[in-house]
């Protein structure tokens, strides 16, 4: 069994190696996947193997995908590029022989009016299209996304967003990676779809509360609306791509877009998965 794990210089990536690792499989079955290889040197020291991948470049594909049957494909982070560069490493992976492909997708991506969801929609696509037997992680909202604004509110004591009362489930991402390696090394999972979040579906009082306990300082929620937050963000020298995306982000979790709570991470991982406060400090 070989597997190749694309984004492996990256959070997650690195995360769902260090857990296949854990979960006993043998590190020269495991390729590392990424552009900058410095960043893969702890796990080659532990006898992973480690390739150059860059999505941009089939060729890079072609070559660490050589004799693997399982690829798994962590999104790429240039959004308006995904779909392209999902489509090289998904045609590299038919041409190898791979026989089955894991994917790290978003919330309802087929469905969602979720800003992100239609690139993981058109790679899911992409993905059935193949006919490799394929497994699609709808990953949730990761709880190191609101470190940067924790440090921010921490530093103003006032947390400024535009969400209103919608609630986030987000999860730390070492539960999604937990998930991931479960997912790749037992049986069954071909052809399903799993919605994954956190347990517990936070409001912005929540998140105020866990930064005040992670960080000691008080913090305390301030809603406003997206014209004031775009105002906020534009006085910070924010561009106005950036403002927009924000923005956008807000209002769909506004919308309850990264709220759901299904269940389907706890029941993969066999435990509950981090609470916000908990992530929240370990990430500080
Ligand atoms: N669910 C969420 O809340 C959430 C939040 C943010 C992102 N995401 C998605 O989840 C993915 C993983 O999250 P993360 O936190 O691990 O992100 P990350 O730390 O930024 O890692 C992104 C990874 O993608 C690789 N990558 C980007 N462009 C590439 C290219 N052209 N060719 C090859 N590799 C490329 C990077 O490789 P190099 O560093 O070597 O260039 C890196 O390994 C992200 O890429 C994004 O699609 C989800």
């Amino acid at each position: 069994m070989t597997i190749v794990v694309t984004g492996a210089t990256g959070h997650l990536g690195h995360l769902i190696v260090e857990a296949l690792l854990r979960d006993g499989v043998t590190p020269s079955e495991i390729v590392a996947g990424g552009r900058n290889l410095t960043k893969l040197d702890d796990l080659a020291a532990q006898g992973v193997r480690v390739a150059s991948i860059d999505y941009n470049d089939p060729q890079t594909l072609a070559d660490a995908l050589a004799g693997a049957d399982t690829l798994m494909l962590v999104s790429a982070s240039e959004p308006g590029k995904r779909v392209a560069q999902h489509k090289t490493a998904i045609d590299a992976a038919v041409a190898a022989g791979v026989t089955r492909i894991v994917y790290t997708s978003a919330p309802y991506a087929s469905t969602s009016a979720l800003i992100l969801a239609p690139e993981h929609k058109g790679t899911e696509e992409l993905l059935a299209a193949s006919g490799i037997p394929s497994t699609i992680l709808r990953n949730g909202w990761y709880t190191e996304n609101y470190t940067a604004a924790a440090h921010q509110a921490a530093a103003s004591g006032t947390l400024v967003s535009s969400v209103g009362s919608g609630v986030v489930s987000s999860a730390s991402r070492k539960d999604y990676a937990d998930a991931a390696a479960v997912v790749l090394t037992t049986e069954g999972h071909e052809g399903k779809t799993y919605e994954l979040s956190g347990d517990v579906a936070w409001t912005q009082d929540d998140l105020a509360a866990a930064i005040s306990k992670a960080t000691g300082k008080t913090v305390v929620y301030k809603p406003v609306t997206a014209e004031e937050h775009a105002t906020i963000l534009k006085s910070a020298g924010l561009d106005d791509g950036t403002i927009g995306f924000v923005t956008a982000l807000e209002a769909n979790t506004r919308d309850g877009l990264i709220g759901y709570t299904t269940g389907d991470l706890s029941r993969l991982i066999g435990r509950p998965t981090t609470p916000l406060a908990e992530g929240l400090a370990a990430d500080l």
